[in-house]
């Protein structure tokens, strides 16, 4: 009776994300992946961003890895890419955003990230690449994708496998969807310029309907995002619309990412973003919530608690 009891109350309790506050990892520290992505590999969902904690080298640049089965409890895997300037860019030189994917075929785990200089005039993707997701990652190079401007990065891989980069380009204002080469090395095929003055460029596939979300481009301080819709990546893709009151400023976040929790029940799609701290960049805090999607609308509903059963998909508050 007593075991029967205990393995009921395991199954409904899941442990709740709770927007906003400080999110401890498995060691209790706070968790240290901004402007980031995830990446489900086998069991494990691998969540990669900008390591900020404090004390650490201002000579380098690290991107943290952390692993979790049910998107709530966190294990830093430890700091997967510690670089130093690669290509002579100064002091205050910029990593952000970094991305990883992992290529089945030739079992390669590879990262992109923007790379800039303190005034961001390089504009340039880095790549770097592990045979392990924890890394060391190992820095290859560093270029302009398709030749173009390209700042904010944000990460989408379709249903069927297909990856493509979505980049920031302040020349054209607006996002570019373009496909990896079949090694995830380069950027090989533009798919599309979203064109509209956004950045933090996210996409998810939902029921036949394709969904971008991006902000305005303000730097650190919150604005409404806002989020359009296509049936094919292609486009034509409609106008764009709020994602949540425009006063709350995407409740004082930037969106980083869209992820799709496919369960046996729910397909649920959360909805990644940051809430900067600019002078204490190591206390950013992120906001996770499960988006109101369907029919072509989307919504990011006043953040609360919750929790997801990874198994069925469904949320609960
Ligand atoms: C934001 C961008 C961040 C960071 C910041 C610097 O617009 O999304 O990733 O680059 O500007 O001001």
């Amino acid at each position: 009776m007593v075991a029967i009891i205990v393995l009921l109350t395991s199954a409904t309790a899941q442990k709740k994300i709770n927007p906003g506050e400080v999110w401890p990892d498995d060691k209790g520290n706070h968790i240290q992946a901004h402007g980031g992505g995830i990446v489900k590999i086998d069991k494990y969902y691998y969540w990669y961003g900008e390591q900020r904690r404090q004390g650490l080298d201002t000579g380098l640049r690290y991107v943290s890895c952390y692993r979790s089965k049910d998107l709530a409890s966190w294990q830093f895997m430890g700091d997967a890419l510690q670089l130093s300037d690669p290509e002579h860019l100064g002091s205050n030189w910029v990593l952000e955003r970094p991305k990883v994917y992992f290529n089945r075929k030739t079992k390669t785990y590879v990262m992109y990230f923007h790379l800039d200089d303190a005034r961001y005039k390089l504009a340039r993707v880095g790549v770097a690449t592990s045979n392990k997701p924890e890394g060391p990652f190992t820095y290859r190079e560093s270029f302009r994708p398709l030749e173009k401007e390209s700042r904010d990065i944000g990460q989408f891989i379709d249903d069927d496998g297909t990856a493509y980069l979505v980049f920031e380009s302040w020349p054209t204002k607006g996002f570019f969807i373009a496909r990896l080469s079949d090694d995830y090395l380069k950027v090989e095929k533009e798919v599309c310029l979203i064109n509209a003055p956004l950045e933090g460029g996210a996409i998810v596939h939902y029921k036949g309907l394709y969904y971008a979300i991006g902000s305005a481009l303000t730097g650190w301080n919150p604005n409404p995002n806002k989020y359009a819709t296509a049936k094919s990546l292609e486009g034509p893709w409609s106008e764009f619309k709020d994602i949540a009151p425009p006063e709350t400023n995407t409740y004082s976040s930037q969106s980083t990412m869209m992820l799709k929790v496919e369960g046996t029940k729910d397909t649920t799609v959360i909805f990644m973003a940051d809430q900067w701290k600019p002078k204490t960049q190591w206390d950013s805090r992120y906001l996770w919530m499960p988006l109101q999607t369907g029919d072509g609308k989307l919504w990011l509903p006043e953040p609360k608690p919750w929790s997801i059963d990874i198994k069925t998909g469904k949320v609960q508050f």
